[in-house]
């Protein structure tokens, strides 16, 4: 999507439409739902004021969020049309808010076949921060996974202008940037709406592989053997029951200049598709097992994102990708297998697949040189339970490095939610025979799969985002289509720039 940035009146920009927000002025708190909305555009121009007067005075906007209205040939502008999107209330209206309502914006208007339009940035929240709320939210609403329909529309918004006011130069940073990061999000959504017949380990590695060429970044991709051959026997052992061949992929950003420390290390979770293996799951949904490799898709976008943002940091980027099958070579209850670090797993249940990988990730980008570490991955049905469809799980075994992913995070705009990683629950993973068990009972399910991670990030500060609940839209919402969601990316790249030197 093309952006740019307009520093001209509302009224004389020309535009297939205009999109301004309707915000509730009213002062009153809770609970007085008699109390009449007061509606106003969040923006000062009084051509675009007068153009939404009727309409706003007429009593027919009840100015609920996402409540859309399209005026044609608006009195005094110069735009085609002037949608009018609601936001709620003035007083809690937010950069988070302002990112759904302009991808609402979007949806509302690619499926009338418009392809352009002109968003007039919202009083009340700092230009650049709308400029790239507004960016982002409509990189997000313009994504739609109907790619196998013969009757895909494939309606789409070509070109965003934001209205806006400042120093051009800044705020048109801020677009692109944001453009980058739209466009990198939506290249991971396409690669996790990919079937697994169509999104196996080697078609992953050599998307990724086209993506770094484009991007100019290293990319290695490694196969069985030298899997084997570095004995990564956590990952192996889930690889070896499927005929695909796995990949592990590793893709490397060391820009000139950065200093040689820190080296950050994303580690996500490539199974193209998880049947369970011999624990095999239950019929009902296990389509949804093609998402599975959500939080390995999520580090190659990161890494997109960051070949072209370019900040002064190193950055490797690692996805332990394969299939989880059973078959007659498939791994089977009570196994006791190797990993990288030394450590034996006792295999208690084949469906607890992900940690396995992610154990050979995150101890091979230590052996790497990683300093920081961050893994990605639909881990657990657990999480959901705890967390619901809402907020992503973040555990950390540092402090610091916590409050570093938080405050990235809330610049992103994604919601994510702390649990927590206390010793006790290690207790759970302790197994008679092995160093640990590859599960940890029925209470805490995404807790102590965390713990069997935090073993191999042993104490090198490290993040694990469990974005099992949150990767797939479950349903489709005003501002995105029911599908693979691009969740984490944003907060990863802001992090990212955050140890920019
Ligand atoms: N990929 C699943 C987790 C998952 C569940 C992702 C729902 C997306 C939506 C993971 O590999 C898994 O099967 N986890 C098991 C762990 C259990 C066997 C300890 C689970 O959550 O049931
Ligand atoms: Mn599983
Ligand atoms: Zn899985």
């Amino acid at each position: 999507m093309k952006t740019t940035i307009s520093l001209s009146a509302p009224a004389d920009v020309e535009t297939e439409s205009l999109v301004a927000v309707v915000l509730d002025q009213a002062t009153s708190t809770s609970g007085d739902t008699n109390k009449k909305p007061e509606l106003k555009i969040a923006a000062t121009d009084p051509a675009l004021q007068s153009a939404a007067a009727d309409l706003l005075a007429s009593g027919e906007v009840a100015g609920k969020p996402f409540e859309t209205n399209l005026l044609h040939k608006p009195g005094g502008l110069k735009g085609k049309r002037l949608l009018l999107i609601s936001g709620g209330s003035a007083r809690s209206f937010s950069a988070y808010d302002l990112r759904r309502i302009a991808g609402a914006a979007v949806r509302t208007l690619k499926s009338r076949g418009i392809r352009s339009f002109a968003f007039v940035a919202p009083a009340g929240i700092g230009a650049a921060e709308a400029v790239r709320a507004i960016v982002e939210g409509a990189h997000v609403g313009n994504f739609d996974p109907d790619y196998y329909r013969s009757d895909r529309k494939d309606q789409k918004i070509d070109a965003v202008t934001v209205i806006t006011s400042g120093d051009k130069g800044a705020l048109e940073k801020a677009a692109t940037e944001a453009q980058v990061i739209g466009a990198s999000q939506n290249f991971t959504r396409d690669l996790v709406n990919e079937p697994s017949n169509r999104m196996t380990p080697t078609i992953l590695a050599e998307r990724a592989k086209q993506m770094c060429a484009e991007v100019g970044l290293k990319c290695e991709v490694y196969g069985a053997d030298k899997i084997k051959e570095m004995k990564m026997g956590a990952f192996w052992s889930v690889a070896q029951g499927s005929d695909e061949p796995p990949a592990l992929i590793v893709m490397t950003y060391e820009p000139a200049g950065a200093p040689p420390k820190p080296v950050l290390g994303l580690v996500g979770k490539g199974i193209t598709f998880d049947t369970g293996g011999i624990s095999i799951k239950p019929a009902d949904g296990m389509e949804k097992m093609k998402y599975d490799m959500a939080g390995g898709a999520t580090m190659i976008g990161a890494m997109r994102a960051i070949a072209l943002l370019k900040p002064k940091v190193k950055v490797i980027g690692i996805v332990c990708a394969t299939e989880n099958m059973p078959s007659g070579k498939a791994q089977k209850p009570g196994d006791v297998q190797i990993a990288m670090s030394g450590k034996s797993i006792e295999i208690i249940n084949t469906d607890a697949e992900g940690r396995l990988v992610l154990a050979d990730g995150l101890y091979y980008a230590r052996q790497l040189g990683c300093t920081h570490l961050v893994d990605a991955a639909t881990l657990t049905g657990a999480v959901v339970v705890a967390l619901g469809y809402a907020n992503a799980g973040v555990f950390a075994n540092d402090d610091d490095m916590y409050t570093r992913f938080h405050s990235a995070n809330a610049k992103a705009g994604e919601k994510m939610w702390r649990m927590p990683l206390d010793d006790e629950y290690k207790e759970q993973i302790r197994s008679s025979i092995a160093d640990i068990m590859n599960t940890g009972g029925r209470w805490g399910g995404a807790i102590t799969a965390a713990m069997f991670l935090k073993e191999f990030a042993e104490d090198t500060p490290w993040i694990h985002l469990d974005i099992a609940g949150t990767a797939w839209t479950e349903e489709q919402k005003p501002w995105i289509a029911k599908g693979p969601s691009g969740i984490a990316l944003r907060s990863l790249v802001e992090f990212v720039k955050s140890f920019a030197a």
